[in-house]
């Protein structure tokens, strides 16, 4: 968990009417909070990963429009309205992969569209943005029960890049059912890959576990098939940005690890809620999003590739979902075959 003081990876400041954020950037040397007190500075922090991570994303979203709601100056319903979507448009265009970011902006504008007035607008747009968050971490408790079900009393479990408390308000959904099975008693010691070329398995997941005591040993992506092939890893669980009829999108390099682990037959299992599921759309619609090539060619100020060198850096992949042997979620374990489970996922409820 993060500090007592700051409990959450993102907050809403009643008082002061703005955004709270520890910024992931900083860690794991500093844990700082920040503040948002506008939409550009939000988009900002949202495009450089000071928050990141598709459930603390989602919070982000819902935070970004009330926000833009409550620092609106226009009295006018419909022009008030006008500037609030047009908010909602700019922080949706920040981050295309993890579709959770638009279900938090569409969670709290479906909500505002039923307001009479702009004073009424601002104060659903505010509720519902707190209860996107406060939803977040039930969500998480839920889904790490189900989740650690799946682990065996003593076990070592892969995870990559980080869907933790740093990626949600707390807890985390891969590492919410870790949480979760250490809570329970279980013996659970974690492989923790540093997942390049931004490091959030070694920056962020390593500081969130160790924090808290949990056994995370840190290895170099390219080194988890020769864990897998010695007999070091018993299961893999990842979370998701987005799962697709047909795919679930990850961090790239977990479509390798998924490959890898059903080359050697240990089970595979994605964490993620309702609001990252998109079942409507296939992976061939789905927009990855494709980084800077400095994150590549540079450590810091130290050049790391020639510079004429091309440089293609993605920041998600998308593995097909027969390589998926069960999705956790906060409505239950789903499993193959998946045109079945999903069921339960569209008779849900989903918010807006
Ligand atoms: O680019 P990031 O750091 O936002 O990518 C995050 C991931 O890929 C996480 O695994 C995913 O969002 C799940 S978080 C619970």
């Amino acid at each position: 968990m993060l500090d007592e003081g700051d409990p959450y990876t993102i907050a809403w400041d009643a008082e002061n009417e703005c955004i709270l954020y520890i910024d992931q950037t900083l860690l794991p040397e500093r844990y700082e909070q920040m503040r948002c007190v506008t939409v550009d500075d939000l988009a900002r922090a949202i495009r450089r990963l000071e928050i990141r991570g598709a459930p603390a994303l989602g919070i982000a979203g819902a935070m970004g429009v009330a926000l833009a709601a409550v620092r609106s100056r226009e009295t006018d319903l419909q022009r008030f309205s006008g500037e609030v979507g047009r908010a909602g448009e700019l922080l949706r265009g920040t981050r295309p992969t993890a579709v959770n970011l638009a279900w938090g902006i569409d969670s709290v504008l479906g909500k505002m569209a039923l307001a009479a007035s702009v004073a009424e607008a601002k104060e659903i747009a505010v509720a519902e943005a707190n209860a996107v968050a406060e939803e977040d971490e039930l969500t998480c408790r839920r889904l790490g029960g189900f989740g650690e079900e799946l682990f065996p009393e003593r076990c070592t479990v892969l995870t990559h890049c980080n869907a933790g408390a740093l990626a949600c308000r707390c807890w985390g959904t891969a590492l919410g059912t870790i949480r979760s099975a250490v809570e329970a008693g279980k013996d659970v010691r974690v492989i923790a890959c540093e997942t390049r070329p931004l490091n959030q398995g070694s920056r962020l997941t390593c500081w969130e576990l160790a924090r808290d005591g949990v056994d995370v040993t840190l290895i170099p992506d390219s080194s988890a098939a020769y864990l897998m092939r010695k007999g070091m890893i018993d299961l893999v669980v990842v979370g998701a940005d987005r799962i697709t009829k047909d795919a679930v999108f990850n961090k790239i390099g977990t479509y390798m690890h998924a490959v890898a682990a059903r080359h050697h037959g240990i089970p595979f299992y994605v964490a993620a809620p309702v609001s990252t599921f998109d079942l409507s759309r296939e992976e061939t619609d789905i927009t990855v999003e494709e980084r800077d090539r400095s994150e590549l060619a540079y450590c810091g100020d130290k050049r790391l590739a020639p510079e004429s060198v091309n440089v293609l850096n993605y920041a998600f992949d998308a593995t097909p979902l027969d390589l998926v042997d069960a999705i956790v979620t906060e409505i239950g374990v789903l499993r193959p075959p998946y045109t079945e489970s999903f069921r339960l996922v569209r008779d849900k409820e989903v918010r807006p």
